[in-house]
């Protein structure tokens, strides 16, 4: 200190060198947390520290922080006298494979990670950031939800993030990470992001909790069976990734945001392509069983025609009857829907239909070409799916496709049976290309059902009524079971090999990559919720 006197008086002033001081030390505090015993009970839970994971997911070196040394304004409950640098949540920007991002990271050893005022400026600032500059958001969500001692202005901070979770929605890519607890409507803003995952075992969401549920339902349930990731994955849908660690975590948004452009103004990525022969794919030519009600799994055909190894599939364990996911062909990132017969014969129903429905309006946001190979019997009859609203929830996945204009093509490798054959992307609702396999089979409904019911009283007063049956089920399979009564039309715009589809597929989407569209002027659509 150096003692200089002003107007008479004396005071002491810190040196150059202790100002340097102080902020090495406030820097050392700030990445402390909520201290040593603190992270060591976090690692004790196999979490990572909001830090760690920082490090994790992005480029080394390129982390920059903000807000680091932010303190709530709280004074009740003590908390005057409870202060943390930076307040429950790292933020800041840095680059995943050389592209900048923002982020944020919540803290857990600081008032477990809970969201208060001042935590929730932060995650606003840095969306604001975003927004301006066109970037993802990623948020890594560890928290106790709401900061209790702060009451309502804790809950104007949530709805802050609400809000502009919201007018962000197909303006720049939102990924979420739940790797804790994420209760109460906090689990919202992550539910209005693109993409959610959930590290199995050590991240559960839940609107309230096993305590809460047993107060007012009685029933008896962990925090796992409630909202973990094994629940989120395979029975609501909540969650589209269920990830083994926290390292499969962050290594899953670094290869999701290898696919996604960085906001709705620019291209999808494209890697560098070296074509490879005529790029013709034998194999493919052997999938589909002879017999046509013998399954096979679609993610055969995807595989076959994917650039390899590039088939990222999204919601891998939900309504497994319809396959989503990103790829590659010829280095070009596309999105691909496609119903699978290896579960319940490829059926549309009402999970199958929102899953796909949100992939393809999200491929549709940020200019990523859809493929969609079909194979489907028809909608789900049933009570079930009736009185759980199929028709509301298959209207959204019409609704999505015909809304999309981005480049979009179909294989129909075999079954596009009814409404079905409408809703999968068919030339009527504005698909680009649209393309069959020999063995497709187009029409109303199939050969035995259709045959029942327009020849039922030919049958019925036939002399042996399963032989009559039998030959209207020939006549209609020979009739309508195959591609080109579609292709006849136009509605189907070539027959094709499996094996050179791929060829053709690469050629297409070439082809439409100039391609524009628009739809007509209004404020916004409304999609059958
Ligand atoms: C303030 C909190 C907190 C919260 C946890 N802590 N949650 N502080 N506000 N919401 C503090 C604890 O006091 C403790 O402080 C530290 O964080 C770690 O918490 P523990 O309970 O020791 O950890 P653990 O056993 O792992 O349990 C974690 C937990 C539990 C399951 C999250 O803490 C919990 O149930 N918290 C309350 C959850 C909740 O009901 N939140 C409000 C939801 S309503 P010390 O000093 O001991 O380390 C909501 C409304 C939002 O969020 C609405 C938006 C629309």
């Amino acid at each position: 200190m150096s003692e200089e006197s002003l107007n008479g008086r004396n005071y002491t002033r810190p040196t150059n060198k202790e100002k340097y001081e102080l902020l090495k030390k406030k820097n050392e505090e700030a990445l402390e947390g909520g201290g040593k015993e603190r992270i060591e009970a976090q690692h004790k839970k196999n979490k990572l520290t909001a830090r760690e994971r920082i490090h994790l997911l992005l480029d080394e070196g390129s982390f920059e922080e903000t807000g680091k040394f932010v303190m709530h304004r709280a004074k009740d409950f003590g908390l005057d006298k409870q202060h943390y640098l930076g307040d429950g949540v790292v933020t800041g920007y840095g680059t995943v494979n050389n592209r900048l991002v923002y982020v944020f990271s919540q803290d857990f050893t600081v008032f477990g990670g809970s969201l208060s005022e001042t935590h929730a400026e932060k995650i606003v600032k840095i969306m604001d950031l975003a927004m301006k500059n066109g970037a993802p958001v990623i948020g890594l969500n560890d928290s106790g939800g709401a900061r209790i001692q702060e009451g309502v202005v804790s809950l104007g901070g949530y709805a802050d993030i609400f809000y502009r979770n919201t007018l962000a929605s197909g303006v720049i890519p939102q990924i979420s990470a739940v790797m804790g607890p994420c209760a109460g409507g906090a689990v919202y803003s992550p539910a209005i992001t693109d993409f959610i995952m959930m590290v199995e075992n050590t991240s559960y969401m839940f609107v309230t909790g096993p305590n809460v549920v047993k107060t007012v339902t009685q029933e008896d349930v962990t925090a796992e069976e409630l909202g973990g990731a094994g629940t989120h994955s395979t029975k609501s849908g909540v969650t589209h990734f269920s990830c083994a660690n926290e390292v499969e975590c962050i290594n899953y948004i670094k290869r999701l945001l290898s696919y996604v452009p960085q906001n709705c103004e620019d291209d999808a990525p494209q890697l560098p392509y070296q074509v490879q022969g005529d790029e013709s794919r034998p194999a493919l030519d052997t999938v589909i069983p002879d017999n046509p009600n013998q399954p096979y799994d679609m993610r055969e055909v995807i595989e076959g025609l994917a650039d390899e190894g590039s088939f990222f599939e999204v919601h891998k364990n939900f309504a497994e009857n319809i396959v989503v996911g990103f790829a590659r062909l010829g280095g070009r990132s596309i999105g691909i829907v496609g119903n699978n017969p290896a579960f319940l014969a490829g059926v549309l129903d009402r999970h199958a239909s929102t899953k796909a429905a949100r992939f393809v309006r999200f491929c549709d946001c940020f200019n990523i070409p859809l493929l969609v190979l079909e194979d489907v019997p028809g909608f789900l009859p049933g009570t079930d799916q009736e009185w759980n609203a199929i028709i509301t929830n298959g209207a959204k996945l019409l609704y999505a496709f015909s809304e999309a204009t981005v480049p979009r093509v179909t294989v129909i490798t075999r079954k596009a049976y009814g409404g079905a054959y409408d809703v999968m992307n068919s030339k009527h609702i504005g698909a680009d290309m649209n393309y069959a396999w020999p063995m497709a089979e187009i029409a109303v409904m199939g050969a035995r059902g259709a045959s029942e019911i327009i020849f039922r009283k030919e049958i019925a007063t036939a002399e042996d009524p399963e032989a009559k049956l039998q030959e209207k089920v020939d006549d209609y399979t020979n009739k309508f079971a195959n591609p080109y009564r579609a292709a006849h039309r136009g509605y189907v715009d070539e027959v094709i090999m499996p094996s050179e589809t791929r060829r053709k597929l690469m050629k297409a989407f070439k082809m439409l990559e100039n391609k524009v569209a628009t739809l007509p002027r209004k404020k916004h659509g409304n999609i059958p919720l």
